[in-house]
């Protein structure tokens, strides 16, 4: 079968997309908290950082206002150093671990103590362009200052000064939670009397597609860890026994430095614009110090040992996203993902199918994230590849049609995992696959 062909194979009719929107939209209004959304009733019952920026994308083809809402409510989390917390835990849930008892921040709302990929600044981008209502434009402009504090948090406390890249301190912060990339650093984590726990993902879940009790041990270990520095983000940047530069956090806030930068201008704050600009050369050095020539691909380093994972991960393909890159870190890249087109029905596995790691249905470990394939076919159009561009819309638009809105997909077989009535998952079909979506996909928010 040609690479073409694959693309349009179980493609949904005009009918059934517009049955998908109205499904779509159906998902967002279920785990809608107001002022908030849900990534999943069930599973995950609090405000997720980068779930509700991706989800306000899907808002905003229903009620511009709800979608900036979405973001007012993640801001409203910030802590004063500026970092955007990874949960808030808004509205009650009882039973989920670990919650905020655990955490134990001194911040109100009360949050976890670590963040997530900072895509919101690339999503207020998007909304900013989807008209000129000068009342949206007016409460995104505020939103400007907020997104650029937690951009320089991560540069002040999070960017390694030897190489530029942005290091993380819980596999959590990636987003992708239990990704090979973690497995050898996470290994060193000492977990000596760790009090017993109980956790809730397991319960809620099929406990094979979740990490296993070994990672979890270490997730607990590092988030006690936070807790002994009291959550103090120089103290435990310099401490952590987890001290990993990831590509994609690198990737993504490049991306949305520039993202900032771009919306700084429409808002007429050049300074503001001029300055972000001017930050954005160190972490493309950081993304180019990522760079495995072994294995012709952007790795995770283990910045305590100095070991790059040598792992093709999906984030691998997320610097495509956030910089522009040099036709010798495109074509091996590109060469890589034709690989796996002949290994994995779907595209694209969060791993390499020839990993020895790889499992189609465990979360980071193999699976299909709608998230990633919208930031890498952004990726690949801007640096001129529009048929793997295609394909991967293609195959996300084919993976929901088939089995609809779950947290994450099998490359293989294109079942749903994790989670189901998934609000990104929702909100990525109406914003970038619906038929209706048209041109409003982020790959054309370039400006
Ligand atoms: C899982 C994912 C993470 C996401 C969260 C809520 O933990 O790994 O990326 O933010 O679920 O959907």
């Amino acid at each position: 079968m040609s690479f073409s062909d694959q693309c349009t194979r179980s493609d949904p009719s005009e009918a059934d997309s517009a049955a998908l929107d109205r499904e779509a939209r159906a998902v967002l209004h279920t785990n809608d908290r107001g002022g908030f959304t849900v990534p999943s009733g069930t599973v995950y019952p609090f405000l997720w950082n980068w779930d509700s920026a991706f989800s306000a994308l899907g808002w905003v083809h229903m009620d511009i206002d709800r979608a900036v809402t979405e973001l007012e409510t993640l801001f409203r989390g910030q802590w004063d150093d500026g970092m955007v917390p990874h949960i808030q835990f808004l509205g009650d849930a009882g039973g989920y671990f670990p919650a905020a008892d655990m955490w134990q921040c001194p911040h109100d709302p009360p949050s976890s103590g670590i963040t997530q990929p900072p895509v919101a600044a690339s999503v207020m981008l998007a909304l900013w362009q989807q008209g000129d209502d000068p009342a949206i434009r007016a409460r995104l402009r505020a939103l400007i200052a907020p997104a650029l504090a937690w951009h320089d948090w991560f540069l002040d406390v999070r960017q390694d000064a030897a190489s530029g890249a942005i290091l993380t301190v819980h596999p959590w912060e990636t987003g992708r939670d239990n990704s090979p990339d973690w497995d050898e650093p996470l290994a060193a984590v000492p977990v000596e009397g760790l009090p017993p726990y109980e956790r809730y993902d397991d319960t809620h879940l099929d406990a094979a597609m979740r990490p296993g009790k070994h990672d979890y041990d270490r997730y607990v270990a590092l988030l006690l860890h936070g807790r002994a520095c009291q959550w103090d983000a120089p103290t435990i940047a310099r401490t952590s026994p987890f001290r990993v530069a990831d590509v994609g956090l690198t990737a993504m806030l490049a991306r949305a430095h520039l993202d900032l930068a771009r919306l700084a201008d429409a808002a007429d704050m050049p300074d503001i614009a001029r300055r972000l600009r001017g930050d954005l050369p160190s972490l493309h050095r950081g993304l180019e110090s990522l760079w495995n020539e072994d294995v012709a691909a952007y790795c995770a380093r283990d910045l305590r040992t100095g070991q790059s994972s040598g792992r093709v991960t999906s984030a691998s393909f997320l610097p495509l996203y956030g910089a522009d890159l040099p036709p010798e870190r495109v074509a091996p890249l590109v060469c890589h993902m034709k690989r796996m087109v002949t290994r994995a029905r779907y595209l694209l596995p969060s791993l390499d199918p020839d990993d020895i790691d790889f499992e189609p249905l465990r979360y980071w470990r193999g699976p299909v994230w709608a998230v990633v394939n919208l930031m890498v076919a952004d990726g690949l159009s801007r640096h001129d590849e529009p048929m793997l561009a295609a394909r991967l819309h293609a195959d996300t638009r084919a993976l929901i049609a088939g089995s609809g809105f779950w947290e994450a997909f099998s490359p293989l077989d294109g079942s749903g995992t994790g989670g189901d009535c998934f609000g990104w998952t929702a909100a990525l079909w109406l914003h970038w696959l619906s038929d209706s979506a048209g041109a409003s996909r982020i790959e054309e928010s370039r400006s």
